[in-house]
């Protein structure tokens, strides 16, 4: 027996047209304007947006070692919820992913435990302080699809040259966190109104954008794939747009908080405003929004990092860095960018599915016959608030609590099975 999802409404060229479709095993079968076929459980989608389930580049699930932030089950529950069926984990745990067993062991609990597909990013270099190159070659055996310092910043020029030319030697891209140490120093939000404001220690722009043009250069001069992590200032934005202007392989993600906010809307030292990067000025906020347009910004991620209440609690300048971000992404996007008239569904919806999909040369991403069945139905309709005590995540870390949002998904399906279900959805059961 399969299941029907009937009377949904899929994106076919920017247009919403109404659809059956018919998921049996692991696969969806049959995508038909009328699927009347009896035998299979029934579930009513009418007025619903189904899209192919989201995928995430960039997600800390924070398991091994920081089990009180977040776990793979915990985590990947918390991206069934908000619509995604794939997300890459970031090296950043206890041990770091910087060693075969790590890989596997994510992986043997993202089997058992997971609620979504987890694609582990092993480390660039040993325990990720920038010394020594991990063994990428047995890192790839076992599992990862990118190097990443997630969390840090590769310091050395030399050093990220040399894992820019072992990771393209295997076909992994090097997917950067930008950052300079050195110009950061104990910086705790954006250097600008706020930072000043508040007498608070800035980060400033070119920290992130030096490593960027940096970086750059060097996957210009070793033929790399590089990928910008959350980028944040209009300077990067540029860099990119040239770059790709050149023809470097050059990709970039960036994440909803950027989007939607600048350090002018920090309404005081909140640390659940406190991310790294941090939000920045509305004129970078600006470049963001235009480099997404106009395709210099490849995809958006969340950069979900979870932390306990405690350690966000010790204040703006004590917490760590980092905000959720998987359950609210599409609200956010749908109703603040979508219902806006800034972009349209069909982008949105693009650059967190086929996009992400062809970067990273993944086969999923796309809604069609024959592939697996990771599918998303979203509700347009019903607004609700966001209430992080209804979070899967056991992150409540956001500062969008309170903010009134649409497009909250409804149900995630995985590989044709159900990973989370609202209550709305429950099936009619079998069609006779
Ligand atoms: O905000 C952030 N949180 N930025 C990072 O780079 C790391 C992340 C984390 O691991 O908490
Ligand atoms: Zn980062
Ligand atoms: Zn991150």
């Amino acid at each position: 027996m399969g299941t029907i999802l009937c009377n949904g409404q899929i994106l076919v060229d920017g247009k919403l047209v109404k659809k059956d479709i018919l998921i049996e095993g692991t696969n969806v079968s049959r995508i038909a304007d009328s699927i009347e076929e009896a035998g299979h459980e029934v579930l009513d989608a009418a007025g619903k947006l189904i899209v192919p389930g989201f995928i995430d580049m960039h997600v800390h699930l924070r398991e091994p070692g920081f089990e009180a932030k977040e776990t793979i089950a915990t985590g990947t529950a918390s991206a069934a919820r908000g619509g995604f069926t794939t997300v890459a984990c970031m090296p950043n745990t206890r041990p770091v992913i910087d060693t075969p067993e790590t890989v596997r062991l994510i992986l043997q609990k993202a089997k058992e435990e997971g609620s979504a597909r987890v694609l582990p990013m092993g480390a660039i270099t040993v325990r990720e302080l920038g010394q020594e190159l991990t063994d990428m070659a047995a890192l790839k055996e076992a599992g990862v699809i990118a190097v990443s310092d997630d969390g840090v910043g590769v310091q050395s020029s030399k050093m990220m040259k040399d894992a820019m030319k072992v990771a393209t030697s295997l076909g992994l891209p090097v997917v950067a966190h930008c950052e300079d140490d050195s110009l950061v120093e104990g910086g705790c939000v954006h250097e600008g109104v706020f930072s000043e404001k508040h007498g608070l220690k800035g980060i400033p722009s070119e920290a992130e954008s030096i490593h960027v043009g940096r970086d750059i250069l060097l996957a210009e001069a070793t033929g790399a794939h590089y990928h910008v992590c959350h980028i944040s200032t209009a300077e990067s934005v540029r860099l990119v747009r040239e770059a790709k202007q050149r023809g470097v392989r050059v990709t970039a993600e960036v994440c909803p908080h950027h989007l939607l906010l600048c350090d002018e809307d920090i309404p005081g030292p909140d640390a659940n405003y406190k991310m790294n990067p941090p939000l920045r000025s509305r004129r970078d906020r600006q470049a963001l929004l235009q480099g997404l347009k106009d395709g210099t910004i490849d995809m958006i991620v969340t950069d979900h990092a979870p932390h306990t209440a405690e350690e966000k609690g010790r204040g703006i300048e004590l917490a760590p860095f980092g905000i959720v971000g998987l359950e609210t992404a599409f609200p956010l996007l749908y109703t603040k960018l979508v219902l806006t008239g800034e972009f349209t569904l069909q982008e949105i919806v693009d650059r967190m599915t086929r996009v992400p999909a062809e970067v990273f040369n993944l086969p999923w991403g796309a809604l069609e016959e024959g592939k697996s069945a990771d599918i998303a139905v979203i509700d347009l309709e019903t607004e609700k608030e966001v209430n992080p005590e209804t979070f899967a995540s056991k992150g409540r870390n956001t500062p969008f609590t309170g903010w009134k949002l649409k497009g909250w998904p409804v149900l995630t399906m995985l590989e044709g099975r159900i990973v989370w279900q609202a209550e709305e959805m429950n099936s009619e059961g079998a069609r006779q």
